[in-house]
């Protein structure tokens, strides 16, 4: 596995890639990798010849006071799990911008709801870093993970109307033995935090089964839902389309429950089909 931390001299070998008939596949993350982060490699693996991860924390994607400072680093444990899923290059940028950056990728309407609104400058900081990443990789295949679902859908979005030659394919949530969805920041957790933090899938798991069950009500699914949370705080509870992410009143088709909570000073996310699509 090669290593690279230039964004010039990755885009030139891209390019050299490309130039050879070889088709790219990509695994943008923000690195502290685990086997939700392992399954999107196994998914692109197979897909690809040339299977590219990047690790870049990306400042834009964060908001004043979020967990930009203290966000978990490993770079050797990251480094030996891309080599154990057969990635071809890790990139490893300490800066991807040039200096004097001045573009902002913005993808409307999306990016309003759900974790837009109390993040309102996340999904640009998104859009804008996975843009510069696909023109200095070059992928002709990404791969996200459906744990952030509304990225995903932002993402697809970008792509569909910039028109970007890349095929874009959603990894399926990784859960824990205990339910609770992976995540790099699930190592911000104490265990009483831990503890609490698997009320987030049983409430989702509680719609899925009240819908199971013949309730078609989105205002009784949540009451039911938000009563069996055990968060500090819960930023959202909603039931989406899981294409248009409008919000639902009934659940009569293919429907998503999206929640977003804090657990001390941590915010998971965390979602579930109700009627699958
Ligand atoms: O999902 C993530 O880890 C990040 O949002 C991404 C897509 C790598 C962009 O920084």
């Amino acid at each position: 596995m090669q290593i690279l931390s230039d964004p010039r001299q990755v885009q030139a070998a891209m390019l050299d890639r490309r130039a050879r008939g070889q088709v790219v596949g990509f695994v943008p993350t923000m690195g502290f990798l685990h086997r939700g982060h392992a399954s999107l490699m196994d998914l692109a693996r197979p897909r690809c010849d040339h299977l590219v991860v990047s690790i870049y924390v990306n400042p834009l994607q964060f908001g004043p006071g979020e967990d930009l400072d203290r966000y978990p680093r490993d770079p050797e444990g990251d480094a030996a799990l891309c080599r154990a899923h057969g990635v071809d290059l890790l990139f490893m940028p300490p800066d991807l911008y040039e200096a004097g950056h001045a573009t902002t990728v913005h993808v409307a309407g999306l990016t309003e709801g759900l974790c837009g609104r109390s993040r309102p400058t996340h999904f640009d900081g998104v859009t804008t870093v996975v843009a510069r990443l696909f023109g200095l990789v070059q992928p002709a295949l990404a791969v996200f993970g459906e744990k952030d679902w509304q990225q995903l859908a932002v993402v697809r979005r970008m792509v569909r109307d910039l028109a970007l030659p890349v095929e874009i394919l959603g990894g399926p949530l990784v859960r824990d033995e205990d339910g609770v969805a992976l995540s790099s920041r699930n190592a911000y957790l104490s265990p009483d935090e831990r503890a609490r933090a698997r009320s987030l899938v049983g409430a989702l798991r509680g719609m899925q089964a009240a819908v199971a069950g013949g309730e078609r009500d989105v205002d009784a699914l949540r009451a039911q839902a938000l009563a069996h949370l055990e968060a500090d705080r819960v930023d959202y509870l909603e039931v989406v389309d899981p294409d248009s992410l409008a919000p639902l009143q009934r659940v009569d088709g293919p429907a998503r429950a999206l929640v977003a909570a804090f657990v001390g000073r941590t915010r998971l996310i965390d979602n579930l089909a109700l009627l699958p699509g």
